[in-house]
């Protein structure tokens, strides 16, 4: 391993972000695998490797979606591991400044329930990508599980796109965990944590052409 792949690794890292409009083309399966296999060398406790994929591509992904609509519209959200109550402090902030930056992006007024509703639906449309992976962990793994799967979305986001392929986490399909289980038949014993849908990026779409900030290191290191 050589060690001058910084510039590399920094360029992807700073590159990738969430895709939320995709063109159709499917991804050749070779290019999902590698993907793939590239994700799981992430490091996971004592190498447990809790990640579980199920991948949906096309008519699977397009009825998916039909499903979700539809539990969406019945209401109730049921995660597997619950969503956050709240987002406080500069957590709130953030969750505001980047809800901002989409909106602005599509041109969605402050107040306007019934666009920004039609944006949040996306999500359920999986954003027009042709492939979504599902990722699950064991239940009796916790946090530590879901901790693992993480990583394993990190190594997924950065391989993806080192073979010019968008990605986006979506923990809103865990909040329709009943239905994903049910769909796929994924067992009882393990979390439903969230989505990544992937594919190639509609690069022109207006969702698609804001980045999100990070705080400074001084935000988030302490030097003890
Ligand atoms: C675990 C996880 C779940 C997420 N869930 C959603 C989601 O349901 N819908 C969505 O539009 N974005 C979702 N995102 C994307 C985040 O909003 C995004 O990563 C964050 O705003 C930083 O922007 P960036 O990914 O473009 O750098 C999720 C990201 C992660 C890591």
């Amino acid at each position: 391993m050589e060690h001058n792949e910084m510039d590399t690794l920094e360029a992807l890292l700073v590159a990738r972000h969430s895709c939320r409009a995709f063109l159709p083309e499917h991804i050749p399966q070779a290019t999902i695998e590698r993907i793939l296999s590239a994700a799981q060398r992430v490091p996971s406790w004592c190498n447990s490797q809790p990640w579980k994929v199920t991948i949906a591509t096309g008519e699977v992904v397009t009825e998916l979606s039909a499903r979700l609509f539809a539990a969406r519209m019945q209401g109730m959200e049921e995660p597997d591991v619950a969503f956050p109550e709240t987002y406080k402090n500069e957590y709130k902030v953030r969750r505001s400044v980047c809800g901002w930056q989409l909106y602005n992006a599509v041109g969605i007024a402050k107040g306007d329930r019934e666009a920004s509703m039609a944006q949040m639906m996306e999500n359920y449309k999986f954003f027009g990508a042709p492939h979504v992976a599902i990722i699950h962990s064991p239940s009796e793994l916790g946090a530590y599980g879901a901790l693992d799967c993480g990583a394993f979305i990190t190594g997924f986001t950065l391989a993806a796109l080192a073979m010019g392929i968008a990605t986006i986490p979506q923990a809103a399909i865990a909040g329709r965990g009943p239905v994903v289980r049910d769909f796929f038949d994924i067992p009882k014993d393990r979390d439903i944590l969230c989505a990544i849908s992937f594919g190639y990026s509609n690069t022109d779409h207006p969702a698609n052409q804001f980045r999100t900030e990070r705080a400074g290191l001084s935000e988030f290191v302490d030097w003890a």
